[in-house]
């Protein structure tokens, strides 16, 4: 039987496609999306919509009885350079989120769960390199810190109470579909648009700054796959390292001059440069490998030929 799906935070820049192909996947009534606010006319009019804070417990609780949802998918978050302006408004809106639906699967209102994770459980003192599912974990940014507490919650609801959670630990994600606001990874998609609106871009994290980094396609496959893959092929519920590809600003600055050779990129790190430090320059992803097949797709220049391609057509649509 196919799921029922409410995807909370669908407005958002892993919303957006995640909720579009879940509904190819599953149907369109069969994903609910739901935000703070209207996304894009493309997600508006491919489904139902709910307006829906997540921290409101009732209100989710209410919208997956009303639905009768099986699967939740939640995505509301405060990314990382946000989450240091506003830190303890980051924590009460990454955790309460978390909580109210732990504990709705917990009491069987929902079966199964998804919960992003991110690179920046990690911080300066894991080894940055191939950096291992298990290591050393003590993030300095409030977004890791909030995530990996999550992380221990999934696994200790998990443990304690049988909740069906699974969870990424995502890199950097390029799309072109729905911006990403307020993260550190973000400048891997500005510079794209920069790229094509303006011929050059000045870059927030300076060269040589390693990260990994995946685009959208490779990661919504990689959350469907690990949401449909057999309860006990999924052997790690804090979260599983996704790696991809590894990158540095400069990387993708050549990677655009093989398009455009004019374009230039001028380096001004900011104070997102610490948050990019703490992170790993690569992920060993060799777990979610053997647990559930995963292997990613999209190197580098297959990245930029699709964001530049796809880019142009949706800049220039919205100048007419
Ligand atoms: N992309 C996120 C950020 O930069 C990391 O998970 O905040």
């Amino acid at each position: 039987m196919n799921p029922k799906i409410l995807v909370i935070g669908a407005c958002g820049q892993i919303g957006t496609e995640l909720t579009l192909a879940l509904r190819k996947l599953y149907g369109r009534d069969q994903v609910i999306a739901s935000d703070i606010k209207e996304g894009s006319g493309t997600l508006m009019s491919s489904g139902p919509f709910e307006t829906l804070n997540a921290m409101d417990k009732l209100a989710v609780e209410a919208c997956v009885e009303k639905h009768r949802v099986s699967d939740v998918y939640l995505l509301a978050a405060m990314l990382s350079a946000t989450s240091e302006k506003f830190p303890q408004k980051a924590w009460e809106l990454n955790m309460s989120t978390l909580s109210h639906i732990l504990e709705l699967a917990r009491d069987k209102k929902i079966q199964k769960v998804f919960w992003p994770s991110s690179i920046a459980v990690f911080g300066d003192t894991t080894p940055k390199e191939n950096t291992p599912q298990t290591t050393i974990k003590e993030p300095t940014t409030v977004y890791g810190i909030t995530k990996l507490s999550g992380e221990r919650w999934c696994e200790y609801f998990y443990k304690k109470y049988d909740v069906d959670v699974r969870s990424l630990r995502y890199p950097g994600l390029i799309s072109w579909k729905a911006n990403p606001g307020g993260g550190t990874t973000d400048y891997a998609v500005e510079i794209y648009y920069k790229a094509i609106s303006d011929g050059k871009y000045t870059s927030f994290l300076q060269k040589g700054t390693l990260l990994p980094m995946l685009y959208m396609d490779d990661a919504i496959r990689a959350t469907i796959k690990l949401m449909q893959a057999p309860k006990e092929q999924i052997r790690i519920r804090s979260s599983y390292n996704l790696g991809g590809i590894s990158i540095a600003p400069e990387n993708i600055e050549a990677s655009i001059q093989k398009h455009l050779p004019d374009f230039k990129v001028v380096y001004q790190p900011d104070f997102r440069q610490a948050i990019a430090d703490s992170w790993p320059e690569g992920m060993n992803d060799s777990k979610a490998t053997e647990d559930w097949g995963w292997q990613h797709r999209f190197e580098l220049d297959d990245i930029t030929q699709e964001m530049l391609t796809n880019l142009k057509v949706k800049l220039s649509e919205k100048v007419e």
